[in-house]
């Protein structure tokens, strides 16, 4: 079982400046809550209940004013900082004490999965004992991803970071599960031209050892990436729309814990004291 999960909430957000200049990224809201509620969310869904939160150097003040230690929400929240963005497999190196040579999930800060049976399929993954297992989504423009070729039984064969041809409409989402070994398989990488750990890289040493294995998430499911002004509000007006249907809301991390029966009915009391008179308070007053 994977206990242990890596949020990566650094990252310069130079696409969405200069919204990204003062306000990290994953601190701008999607609708009604911020970005890193979601990728918290989905860890949590995982029941990955021990995680470590990677930021910017400096932002570590503006993270733990909304997510202090995670004892309110009945798990543990570490912090460590990022003096520079040195890529995705950077998150293994400075992690390795937190992993603690076991196995690990990764969620990228900015990414948004949603869908039905997600959960469930999520949890599948969370059972893997050796190699490291990749999420693909069909995508209509795989050219702007890292994509993967997979043969008749869905195996991988090949992976490239933004293709310039085409090889596949599969994506690489933003969570991956890694054996315990992904912390020496890191050490061994080298920097790239654009001058960071590339992901691909540390995939392909486990493909060549023919222990990379790919699950779906299905064309019922959502998977949306932030990252640029348009991704970023297509992801708002997806939530709101959602949530303004069903009137639940995605990423409440009090409700889902509570569901779990990681926090009492007074945790939920202390968070609506701490959100004050808002919406989100409102929901959180329904839930119990
Ligand atoms: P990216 O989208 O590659 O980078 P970014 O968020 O800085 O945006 P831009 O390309 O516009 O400058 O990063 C994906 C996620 O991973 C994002 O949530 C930031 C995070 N990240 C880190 O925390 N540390 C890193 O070293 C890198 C490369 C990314």
């Amino acid at each position: 079982m994977i206990r242990k999960g890596i949020i990566l909430a650094g990252g310069m957000g130079t696409r969405m400046s200069p919204l990204t200049k003062a306000v990290n990224k994953q601190l701008l809201p999607i609708y009604d809550k911020p970005l890193i509620f979601y990728p918290l969310s989905i860890l949590m869904l995982c029941n990955i209940k021990d995680i470590l939160i990677i930021v910017n150097k400096g932002q570590l003040s503006q993270y733990k004013k909304i997510l202090p230690n995670g004892k309110n929400l009945g798990i543990k929240l570490t912090y460590i900082e990022q003096d520079k963005p040195r890529g995705l497999p950077d998150a293994f190196l400075l992690g390795e004490k937190f992993i603690n040579n076991k196995n690990v999930a990764l969620i990228l800060g900015d990414n948004f999965f949603y869908g039905q049976n997600l959960t469930k399929n999520l949890s599948t993954n969370t059972r893997l004992k050796n190699g490291a297992r990749v999420l693909l989504h069909r995508v209509f423009k795989p050219e702007l991803f890292g994509v993967a070729k997979l043969n008749n039984n869905n195996k991988i064969i090949k992976i490239v970071e933004k293709p310039k041809n085409f090889i596949s409409n599969f994506a690489i989402t933003g969570l991956y599960f890694f054996d315990k070994n992904v912390v020496n398989y890191s050490k061994k990488l080298k920097y790239s031209k654009r001058g960071e750990l590339e992901i691909v890289d540390l995939l392909n040493i486990y493909k060549k050892k023919n222990l990379l294995s790919a699950d779906f998430i299905g064309r019922g499911g959502a998977w949306l990436d932030t990252g640029t002004m348009d991704d970023y509000y297509k992801t708002i007006s997806f939530v709101s729309a959602i949530e303004n249907r069903q009137g639940l809301k995605i990423a409440c991390l009090e409700e889902i814990a509570f569901n779990k029966k990681w926090i009492k009915k007074k945790h939920i009391y202390d968070a609506i004291k701490f959100y004050g008179n808002c919406d989100y308070s409102k929901y959180l007053k329904k839930i119990i």
